[in-house]
């Protein structure tokens, strides 16, 4: 063979192997589905303070993930989203950042985080990264260098601005976090705007410096193998150019501070072309999924974040479906059904439960149903035509705990706001593994946060041998979920849309198979006969109690639900 020849051979067979793949239709379906994979998705959100700590120092880290791996696998999920793990002062628990390349040390280290995407990639589960845009820490060198004078390199990285000559603020802008949004700086004699702690300056993303730094950023973690990015406070991105002041509306905020319309400072058009560019960025690398967190008012607000064209977020967090914490069944219904109806064919991205909220076995506390309650919130969220989000601990009931003293207050806004906000804390007690000490999370007795009260009896160890367990409840509705093509893929359907107390839905292939899914709202048993199913009946696939369907009639125990196969 001549010199080139084996190479040009070698490059021809290449070429045409790659256009086999490429070019094959079945590769090619199936390339699209992987691609798809968040359309279908189930991504369980990790507090990673909270989830397994590895080394024994009383704070969740990386390898604690890996060691749980398994359980995830098990329990059914396709992705986990970590929130920030990134270095940080931790004054907003990782999400002040102040090196978006690196693992925090009390995390871990690169390897272990290296390590944990290749344990997770064995196993099928993608890892989602969180990504603060909206603002680094204080301590992050670009912030340093920025606020050292006014003629730096990085001087308008953030949004400096003068005060007003009596040395006021800019304007009457409040801090999501309490009190002025504004922070004084005498080397620069300037005030900076932070939309949330003041150890959290907000970047300046009119600049295209800080874009195409963030862009690199994301491309640094797509490298590294995670299948996206959960975008923190996205909509905040822009303010007013013009510092306009912002509407007062009655009353105050639990900080004290008047109440404001926040027409200048949350969901500015000019984020949109941000999240077209984000959107290119992460197109470089098939499969990625971008993940908003987009507290809006509707379906038309939710509908925009898709993007005219379909070039934004894949899945803008819908929070409000999730978020009506209590059982009114007319708005739930009508949450549910603008989401599945008004965004444009999209997938919508159910959540009940994160690490900002009282969990939902709190906020939909029905005194003495909390088990039934706690299924119908689990078929809720996991039998419309949806992704889904779950929170550690929800699958297997855990609730909040929250501290006693305002000594006790690990997260800020408690500290500030005590006792009308007790922050978070609450909801981000240690994972409840087992029975032993510390509920198996750590083998030291001190951790960041103790760990909740009822984690002898609320826990994986047990539910896992309990058949009837929520836990099992959960992993029977994922596996149901993941088999049942109308589940899978059926078109979301309304049924008995006037019944006040039971929501009613199908899901239809276009082979005419349908699956029936009801929730009793009510602390009531119901008993429904639905018109579109007359003469029909019900194999039960799952349900919180048992039941029969005949000739479409069947009846609800108190918050009872049931999903069933129509014959
Ligand atoms: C988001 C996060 C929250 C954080 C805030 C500021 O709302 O979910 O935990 O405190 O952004 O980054």
């Amino acid at each position: 063979m001549r010199p080139g020849t084996l190479r040009r051979w070698l490059c021809r067979l290449a070429i045409s192997t790659l256009s086999t793949l490429l070019f094959n239709p079945i590769t090619a379906r199936a390339a699209d589905a992987d691609n798809n994979w968040w359309k279908t998705a189930v991504i369980y959100e990790i507090y990673p303070r909270s989830f397994g700590d590895a080394n024994g120092d009383g704070i969740g880290d990386i390898n604690g993930i890996t060691a749980h791996l398994d359980y995830l696998k098990d329990l059914g999920v396709d992705a986990i989203w970590i929130t920030p793990f990134f270095p940080s002062p931790l004054v907003d628990f990782g999400y002040d950042i102040s090196d978006y390349r690196a693992i925090d040390p009390q995390f871990g280290t690169m390897a272990d985080f290296d390590r944990l995407m290749a344990e997770a990639t064995k196993r099928n589960i993608r890892v989602i990264a969180d990504m603060v845009l909206n603002h680094t820490s204080d301590q992050h060198p670009w912030f340093i260098e920025s606020k050292s004078s006014r003629t730096n390199p990085k001087a308008d990285w953030f949004l400096w601005r003068d005060g007003k000559a009596n040395g006021q603020p800019p304007n009457n802008w409040i801090s999501i976090f309490g009190h002025s949004a504004w922070q004084y700086v005498d080397t620069r004699n300037q005030f900076y705007y932070h939309a949330f702690y003041k150890e959290q300056p907000d970047l300046n993303w009119g600049n295209s410096d800080v874009r195409n730094a963030m862009y690199d950023v994301l491309r640094f973690w797509m490298q590294k193998g995670v299948a996206g990015f959960r975008l923190d406070a996205v909509t905040h991105l822009f303010e007013d150019p013009a510092l306009r002041d912002e509407p007062t509306t009655s009353g105050t905020n639990k900080f004290g501070d008047p109440n404001h319309d926040t027409i200048y400072t949350d969901n500015l058009p000019q984020v949109h072309d941000v999240l077209r560019d984000l959107r290119k960025v992460t197109d470089e690398y098939p499969g990625r999924v971008l993940i908003g967190e987009t507290y809006l008012n509707n379906a038309n607000d939710l509908a925009l974040m898709y993007g005219k064209n379909n070039d934004e977020l894949q899945l803008p967090m819908d929070l409000q479906y999730g978020f009506v914490n209590s059982f009114d069944t007319a708005k739930t219904r009508q949450l549910l059904v603008d989401a599945e109806t008004k965004i444009n064919g999209n997938t919508p991205l159910f959540a009940f439960d994160n690490h900002d909220n009282p969990r939902s076995t709190e906020r939909y506390d029905q005194k003495g149903h909390a088990d039934a309650v706690a299924r119908l919130i689990a078929t809720m969220l996991l039998t419309p035509k949806d992704s889904a989000l779950l929170y550690y601990g929800q699958e297997i009931g855990m609730t909040d705990h929250l501290p006693r003293r305002k000594e006790d207050v690990q997260d800020p806004i408690g500290k500030i706001g005590w006792p009308r906000e007790k922050g978070r804390d609450a909801e981000r007690t240690p994972m409840q593994w087992n029975a032993d000490n510390q509920a198996g999370f750590s083998s030291t007795k001190k951790t960041w946060l103790p760990v909740g009260s009822d984690y002898k009896t609320v826990n994986v160890a047990s539910e896992n041998k309990d058949p009837n367990s929520l836990l099992n409840f959960y992993k029977k509705l994922i596996q149901l979920r993941k088999s049942n093509a109308q589940l899978r893929e059926g078109e979301f359907v309304i049924v008995d849309p006037n019944n006040p107390s039971v929501l009613s839905f199908m899901r239809r292939t276009p082979d005419g198979k349908s699956v029936l899914v009801s929730c009793n709202l009510t602390a009531n048993a119901q008993s429904l006969a639905i018109e579109e199913l007359a003469n029909k009946s019900g194999e039960v696939l799952i349900s919180s109690s048992p039941l029969q369907i005949a000739s479409g009639q069947f009846s609800l125990p108190p918050f009872g639900s049931v999903v069933a196969q129509l014959q």
